[in-house]
């Protein structure tokens, strides 16, 4: 067997992970691995590596005998399926940091894999410097993974965190995030909660087995959320993040939802500030695990795009354990979500969607609600993040089975007592 084989990479891309990669290879002599050839789409900018390693033809790495991995960290995630797709067929092995490209093409990427045996790996693309990936796959190897519940974007919860300790508008806390490099290069991406769910599509891979594409899966970001929910939830002592959580029901299927949810301050969550990602991993027997690190930048990502690289040099791969050697998962449709919802006009809420509501306040400017509302609900519509309507979870917000409410709330109604 081929051991700790020497890497001749083909990179494409030369920004902030690019660069960072370059720089981090450089102070890592004994990975036995160098940088070929560079290519970038601009071939004018100046760069900080010698000239004669970029080029801006894709052919010159792709077709490239010598090169035996290619590291893809662009930020075009059309060209990088092209790039990853021709890569793997040419017999490279492959590591890549697009998470959307990953999530959009996870099918044809698998496909891929099975057909040409190389390996694809995309650690880097879930929390930046958390192993959690691999965490799944090698630790996780079992039916054991009750709930998975992680913040998986650093310039949300980068904003997130401004907003709560430096009382920051939306707009200088976003700009503070691009200026330090966290956020992607459209930032809707991150704040509108796409760049979130697109991880949460292949961490479910990875976590229970589930393919989805990011539109099936429940999702919003934090675009709606107002100084007045800040408010709220410091008065409750919880703070708010973006979380993406998955958790498996008694029915055996899975609920999974990427959304801004209230989270106690004693929450392992909550302890997750700026730039960092964190996940919290319950499973039978271990009880509660929780993984934090940096979830975006230069060198914590290049660290994890380093691992990858690092374990190619012993043909490592991932086997999809939950997806090809267990039973896989579905998703479930049928679940309830305790949900708080802030606006300013009662007509741009929809009452007759939820099940029940158990709290109502007025204020000044804006008014607010807790009720149960079903998943179904809240996929299929879209009141609720419309006219600056913002919905956030209630902690701990999943309701399996709402019959015993619904028999309640059936006979007050038939002894003639209204119900809210
Ligand atoms: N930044 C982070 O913290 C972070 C964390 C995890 C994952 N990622 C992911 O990593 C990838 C790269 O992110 P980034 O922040 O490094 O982006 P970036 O700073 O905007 O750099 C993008 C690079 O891609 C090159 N490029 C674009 N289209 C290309 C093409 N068709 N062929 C060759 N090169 C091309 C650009 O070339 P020019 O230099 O010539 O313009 C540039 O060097 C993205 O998929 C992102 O989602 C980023």
């Amino acid at each position: 067997m081929e051991t700790h084989r020497q890497l001749a990479i083909g990179l494409f891309g030369f920004g902030v992970v690019g660069e960072g990669l370059y720089k981090a290879l450089q102070q890592t002599p004994s990975l036995n691995a160098t940088i070929k050839k560079i290519c970038i789409k601009h071939s004018g900018k100046k760069r900080n590596a010698p000239e004669e390693l970029f080029t801006a033809d894709r052919n010159e790495l792709l077709e490239d005998p010598d090169i035996n991995v290619i590291v893809e960290v662009i930020d075009d995630s059309e060209a990088a399926f092209a790039i990853v797709t021709m890569a793997l067929k040419n017999g490279k092995d492959v590591v890549s940091a697009s998470k959307k490209m990953i999530a959009t093409n996870l099918p044809a990427l698998l496909e891929l894999q099975l057909e040409t045996g190389r390996s694809f790996l995309y650690e880097s693309a879930a929390c930046a410097s958390i192993p959690v990936i691999r965490n799944l796959e090698e630790y996780y190897d079992n039916d054991l993974l009750h709930s998975i519940k992680a913040i998986v974007n650093g310039s949300t919860n980068f904003i997130l965190t401004k907003l709560f300790e430096e009382q920051l508008d939306p707009r200088e806390a976003l700009l503070l995030a691009q200026q330090a490099g966290f956020a992607e290069s459209d930032p809707t991406l991150d704040i509108e909660g796409y760049d979130a769910v697109n991880k949460w599509t292949f961490l479910l891979t990875h976590a229970y087995g589930i393919i989805e594409s990011p539109g099936n899966i429940l999702f919003n970001g934090i675009q709606n959320i107002q100084p007045a929910d800040v408010i709220v939830a410091q008065s409750k002592k919880q703070e708010i993040k973006l979380v993406a959580q998955a958790q498996k029901l008694r029915n055996g299927r899975v609920a999974a939802f990427v959304l801004p949810q209230f989270v106690k301050q004693t929450d392992h969550l909550a302890f997750v500030k700026d730039e960092y990602n964190g996940v919290v991993i319950e499973s039978g027997f271990a009880d509660k695990q929780f993984f934090y690190g940096k979830g975006a930048g230069s060198f914590p990502t290049a660290s994890a795009v380093l691992s990858d690289i690092s374990a190619l040099r012993y043909q490592y791969k991932y086997e999809y354990k939950k997806l090809y050697h267990h039973i896989p998962h579905e998703l479930d449709q049928g679940f309830y979500l305790r949900v708080y919802l802030s606006f300013e006009n009662l007509d741009n809420i929809s009452r007759d969607s939820f099940e029940w509501i158990e709290e109502w306040h007025s204020g000044e400017n804006r008014k607010w609600l807790v009720g149960v509302i079903s998943w179904r609900n809240l996929k299929t519509s879209s009141w609720w993040r419309e006219n600056n309507n913002s919905l956030i979870l209630a902690p701990d917000p999943v309701i399996e089975d709402i019959s015993i409410r619904q028999l309640r709330k059936k006979s007050l109604e038939l002894a003639g007592i209204f119900d809210i």
